[in-house]
């Protein structure tokens, strides 16, 4: 029992000390700790022409009409800027896409474009905000 007790403290203990450091705007998400599989493979699709280009085109059907022809923003953010309310790891983004944003007027699509549609509107999604080559 105090055994149990202790790896309950010691457990909650160390949440906290990890919610401390990186308490950040990414509300009750932590960031990731490293680059996760799933966002190196979005940074790869991001660099993917083809893909881009699919990605886009899901994004003029799906996403325009709140996020702007440019995705600078209308009634959702601003997706060209390097701000991200939710995250900016590329599976964070992906993420808000896949489930939406509960209550905030964003849309989960996962169910509707499915995964291999998600992943290319993240991938144009990503170039958005992308540095330009001079
Ligand atoms: C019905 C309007 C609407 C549609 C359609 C929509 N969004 Fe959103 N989106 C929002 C709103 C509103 C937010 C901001 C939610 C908040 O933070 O309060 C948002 C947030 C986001 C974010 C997070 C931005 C950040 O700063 O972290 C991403 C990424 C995003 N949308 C991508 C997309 C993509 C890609 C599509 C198309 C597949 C799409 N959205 C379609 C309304 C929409």
């Amino acid at each position: 029992m105090m055994f149990l007790r202790a790896a309950v403290c010691l457990t909650l203990f160390s949440l906290s000390a990890c919610a401390g450091s990186t308490a950040k705007d990414s509300d009750n998400k932590a960031p990731e700790p490293k680059v996760s599989e799933l966002s190196l493979a979005l940074s790869t699709a991001a660099k993917d022409p083809a893909t881009v280009t699919a990605g886009a085109e899901v994004f003029r059907r799906a996403c325009e009409s709140c996020h702007g022809t440019k995705g600078d923003g209308e009634i959702g953010p601003d997706l060209t800027d390097s701000e991200w309310d939710h995250g900016g790891q590329p599976e964070q983004i992906y993420k808000v896409i896949d489930g939406g944003l509960q209550d905030q007027g964003m849309p989960a699509f996962g169910r509707a474009l499915g995964p291999e549609k998600v992943k290319q509107v993240t991938a144009f999604v990503l170039t958005l905000s992308a540095p330009k080559a001079p």
